[in-house]
């Protein structure tokens, strides 16, 4: 095993791990979730899922991972041998392979959106909306399919040159980069005429729009945002050495996705109010807005192709830690395969996305349980797929493990320590198991 490759530096690992969490989840989902669910409401139970329920698990999945030194099912077989443990591992691959199908529509729509924002064509065509663009857009069979496509083929080409050379060095100048570029969008945004309103939505809760239903899916925004639930982060650890703390990375990685979270709210609900949209209009909200702020910015066209590009960036680096938790669980050690698998795998989750990607279009009259094609493997994996993974994955480290085992990975004081097993133990499972009961009904 020594054979493996690790990560060269602890930031390389940090920056790795942020960059699989930092994604479409935080910067897509997370404003046009909270904007469907009530703003506020929905904005303090997700950061309540985090700390409580997410972080621990994803801190969980770190300790598997490092013990394991392999890929989810080859960690769960080694440390629990005969045992069906294992399963877990093949469930997180077929949720990722799922996520990722759909993840991919999203990135083919950024590709679309870049490629008209090269050209400064993000402009409605006259007297018709950015919300109308965004629907021709999704709309037109070829052009998502062959975006979905372009998008699979980045994250392939990526992913089949291992570890090291893809993953670390792509997070490490694209995340700070995004980061400043929000900042100024915030400020943008922020000082528009109305803007308060928006603020207000997103930080004065009415509790009167909360719903089990509300909860469940902050649940799910909670996981899906940390890439918890389905053991992609114990492929992740399986390259990290013994010296690093767990703890305090995953902390770190929750804080900064909130961070982001929050930051994408700020830019898009002030624009939402001031200029006159509307906050629950669905997946289509950043894509209508963010050209809308834009707008109001001196050369904004030039700034919102350099958007789309970091954006993208954030999105590849969570696309390939998806793809990448499939090939390695397919591949094992044999690292000989690791090419073709790539490929294969790849090929295979594009051809299961394209009705999501038309989904749209032509195929928007087939529904599965009241839900459209991409809503419904959105819903399978956000909100049954993580969630049962993370209770697997809570069990395994909060009961299988001994504490002397546990505490001795987490290497932290003793009050960090009990707080976590408590958290892994009793609040994790109890939650899971309330809030898929109480959200499914
Ligand atoms: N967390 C990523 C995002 O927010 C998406 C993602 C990457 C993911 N890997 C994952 C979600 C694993 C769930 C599980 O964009």
């Amino acid at each position: 095993m020594s054979s493996r490759d690790q990560f060269s530096t602890k930031i390389g690992f940090m920056l790795a791990a942020a960059g699989s969490a930092v994604g479409l989840g935080a910067i897509w989902k997370f404003p046009y979730m909270a904007g469907s669910n009530g703003g506020s409401v929905f904005i303090l139970l997700f950061i309540l899922c985090i700390f409580l329920i997410s972080l621990p698990v994803l801190i969980a999945e770190f300790m598997i991972g490092r013990r394991g030194q392999a890929d989810a099912v080859t960690s769960f077989k080694t440390q629990a041998p005969g045992k069906p443990w294992y399963l877990v591992g093949y469930l997180g691959m077929v949720i990722s392979a799922l996520i990722l199908s759909f993840y991919s529509v999203v990135g083919g729509w950024i590709l679309s959106y870049l490629a008209r924002a090269a050209i400064f064509a993000v402009k409605p065509t006259d007297g018709s909306t950015y919300a109308e663009l965004f629907t021709k857009v999704i709309e037109n069979p070829i052009e998502v399919v062959m975006a979905q496509g372009a998008f699979i083929l980045l994250t392939i080409l990526i992913v089949q040159a291992g570890i090291k050379s893809g993953i670390e060095k792509a997070s490490k100048i694209i995340m700070p980069l995004l980061f400043i570029f929000f900042l100024v969008l915030v400020v943008r945004s922020l000082t528009l005429e109305g803007a308060m309103e928006g603020v207000r939505f997103m930080f004065v809760p009415d509790w009167s729009l909360f719903t089990g239903e509300t909860l469940l899916l902050a649940l799910g925004q909670a996981f899906f945002t940390l890439s918890v639930g389905i053991s992609i982060m114990i492929t992740y650890a399986s390259y990290l050495g013994k010296s690093e703390n767990i703890g305090g990375t995953g902390i770190n990685v929750a804080l900064m996705n909130i961070f982001i979270s929050i930051l994408a709210g700020l830019v898009i609900f002030p624009a939402v109010f001031a200029l006159g949209f509307e906050p629950d209009q669905g997946p289509g909200l950043v894509f209508v807005i963010l050209p809308a702020v834009f707008e109001q910015v001196p050369f904004g066209g030039l700034f919102l192709l350099i958007f789309f590009i970091l954006l993208l960036f954030a999105t590849i680096t969570s696309s390939i830690s998806l793809l990448e938790m499939v090939v390695s669980v397919a591949v094992g050690d044999n690292r000989k395969k690791r090419v073709r698998t790539s490929w294969l795998v790849g090929i295979l989750i594009f051809i299961i996305g394209i009705p999501s990607a038309l989904s749209f279009g032509v195929l928007s009259d087939r529904t599965i349980f009241g839900r459209s094609i991409f809503d419904a493997v959105d819903f399978l994996t956000n909100n049954i797929g993580m969630p049962l993974g993370a209770l697997f994955i809570s069990l395994f480290a909060g009961y299988y493990y001994s504490t002397k085992v546990s505490k001795a990975e987490l290497n932290t004081s003793p009050f960090m320590y009990y707080l976590w097993l408590v958290l892994i133990r009793i609040v994790s499972p109890i939650a899971i198991i309330i809030i898929f009961y109480t959200g499914l009904k």
